[in-house]
């Protein structure tokens, strides 16, 4: 019996999509599947973008960032129309089953066309670590690295000025790449969108003190949900007299080649979808809790809740002096 399979990433792309995608593909015509490549998520899907994959197609991805099936937001798929033409085109092109490789919103799309009777699974792929239902999305460790070796980098010119700097990292909503970033750097604040309560002059005073005690620079990690770091720098620098400035750290850090985590994770999960496909299952959320990758029911996965670990946030007052 032939069975297909389609394969998309969808949302903000993830250093390590590659890897996800290269595991289903190869996985999958172990299986002696057809797969099918979905360019650009949902939108494309919705056009009938696909593409025949073979194992030579997926040569030589492993280590690059990006995703070699474009990616795209689609608003149409918030849509009832959108979603029901999405789950046509998979029953025009015959797929027995989609993989998904994104973050929470494009796992909502995944559930829409569950409920349309497409057998989905999800990948989690995502900067923001912010899925609930698992503790490690692909791309993060990448991402946080990449912040981290920037910080490094402009607290040695914060030094060397004397300066106070900003240095604002992604998460619209979700501190995670803020904190991760700002305890591996020792930043002297972190905030964080889930916790900051816009209290300046708080900050103002830490930078005084820090600078009454001899410190050199003051090192701010701003979380992009916090935002308006040129702003901010501008009032602390009037504030304190303490020269500030922000640098915002952007796309830079969705770009480069997947860490090694970022590659394990990504093909063990691609891996896991295809064993779980081959074994009947149905509408699935891959996740890794506890060090472990274990796969959940697409709607209790997308009904859990997760909040910044307290374990790291309990450790920021006992490092500030
Ligand atoms: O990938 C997640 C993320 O990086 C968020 O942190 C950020 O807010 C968002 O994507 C921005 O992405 P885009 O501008 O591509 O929509």
């Amino acid at each position: 019996m032939s069975f297909t399979i389609g394969v998309l990433t969808s949302g903000g792309d993830a250093p390590g999509m590659n890897a996800a995608i290269r595991a289903v593909v190869r996985a999958g015509l172990t299986h002696g599947w057809r797969v099918l490549g979905v360019l650009r998520g949902y939108a494309g899907l919705m056009n009938g973008e696909t593409r025949e994959m073979t194992s030579s197609s997926v040569s030589e991805i492993i280590g690059r960032g990006g995703t070699i099936l474009y990616t795209a937001r689609s608003e149409e798929m918030m849509t009832v129309g959108g979603q029901a033409r999405a789950a046509s085109i998979c029953r025009e092109k015959e797929m027995d089953a989609l993989v998904v490789i994104g973050g929470d919103g494009s796992f909502r799309g995944a559930q829409a066309l569950a409920n349309l009777g497409i057998n989905v699974i999800g990948i989690p792929g995502t900067i923001d670590l912010d899925i609930p239902c698992t503790d490690y999305s692909i791309g993060f460790d990448t991402a946080v690295n990449t912040a981290m070796e920037a910080v490094d980098k402009i607290r040695d010119t914060s030094s060397s000025h004397e300066r106070c700097s900003i240095v604002e990292v992604m998460g619209r909503s979700a501190g995670y790449i803020a904190l991760h970033c700002g305890i591996s750097t020792g930043a002297e604040d972190i905030l964080l969108p889930e916790l900051y309560n816009g209290d300046e002059k708080a900050v103002f005073e830490r930078v005084i003190k820090n600078r009454k005690a001899g410190k050199k620079h003051h090192i701010i990690i701003n979380a992009e949900g916090v935002g308006h770091s040129e702003e901010m720098a501008e009032r602390i620098e009037a504030a304190t007299g303490v020269e500030t400035r922000a640098t915002i750290l952007g796309y830079l850090q969705r770009g480069g080649s997947p860490t090694c985590r970022d590659r394990l994770l990504a093909t063990q999960m691609g891996v896991r979808a295809v064993s779980l496909l081959a074994a009947g299952a149905r509408n699935r959320i891959i996740a890794l809790k506890h060090d472990e990758v274990v796969d959940y029911d697409i709607n209790e996965a997308l009904a859990m809740k997760k909040d910044v670990p307290q374990e790291l946030l309990e450790i920021l007052p006992l490092l500030k002096r």
